[in-house]
């Protein structure tokens, strides 16, 4: 079965973890590329700034979503069907961090940090394949440096191990579908991620032309992975 032809005008591409950093950034250049988008985070105001920003209802629909609440991603899906009637690609972004040290963050963001960086990428990839099916999409979703290798003390070194084996487990599961799923592994960037800024980091837009080579290959092509430090980066 051939991909249902779309102008690149029309193609649609949904971001979580939008209203900021690496997101953020990629939502801007993929309006740029042509791209339809839709912006999903927590944060509205940001969103709708981004929105407006991005060509505004036409062009950018922003949706509140808490990726970790099922009911959010499924009307997340519903009011990008009803705006734009596709979806063509999907980056399951949203997550944060915690401090290193098994005996230092709480109990309480360590759940929310599993909630988010891994229930909520799964039920990203739940709530939107039936879409992508249907348009024989694209796939994307933020790992890490430290989804590939354990940092000391980090649940969120955890979680990101967690969203590796999810990526190639959905390639294997899509296999035949014509979805294609790319496994995003940053390192170090400068973004709010941080609450001190990192130096010598890579920029969000250096993880954003990433995405855009990755969703820019020839139908044929699967990119399955892309790892990025920045040169300053040893472990
Ligand atoms: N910066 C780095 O060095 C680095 C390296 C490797 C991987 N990563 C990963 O890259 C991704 C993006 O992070 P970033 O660096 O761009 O940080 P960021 O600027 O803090 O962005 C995080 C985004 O995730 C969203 N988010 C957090 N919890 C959410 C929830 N429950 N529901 C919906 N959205 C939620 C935030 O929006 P709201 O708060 O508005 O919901 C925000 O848009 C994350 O998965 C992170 O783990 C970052």
């Amino acid at each position: 079965m051939s991909k249902p032809t779309a102008t690149p005008a029309d193609r649609v591409f949904l971001i979580t973890g939008a209203s900021s950093g690496i997101g953020a950034a990629t939502a801007r250049r993929a309006g740029a590329e042509g791209w339809r988008l839709v912006l999903a985070a927590r944060s509205r105001e940001r969103l709708n700034t981004l929105a407006d920003e991005l060509g505004g209802p036409e062009r950018a629909l922003a949706v509140g979503c808490d990726v970790s609440e099922w009911g959010d991603q499924q009307q997340m899906v519903e009011q990008t069907l009803a705006a734009f009637g596709r979806i063509d690609a999907v980056f399951a972004n949203a997550g944060f961090g915690g401090p290193r040290g098994f005996l230092k963050d709480t109990p309480e963001h360590w759940r929310e940090m599993v909630l988010t960086n891994v229930y909520g990428a799964a039920l990203t990839l739940r709530a939107t394949i039936p879409a992508l099916t249907s348009t024989r999409g694209h796939l994307l979703l933020t790992s890490s440096v430290a989804g590939r290798r354990a940092l000391p003390g980090s649940m969120y070194s955890a979680t990101k191990h967690a969203v590796t084996a999810m990526g190639e487990a959905a390639r294997q599961d899509l296999h035949g579908t014509g979805i294609r799923v790319t496994l995003i592994e940053p390192g170090m960037t400068d973004t709010p991620f941080f609450d001190n800024r990192p130096t010598d980091a890579l920029a969000d837009d250096d993880i954003a032309r990433a995405v855009i080579y990755a969703v820019s290959q020839p139908p044929h092509v699967d990119v399955n992975e892309i790892l990025i430090r920045p040169v300053s980066q040893q472990g």
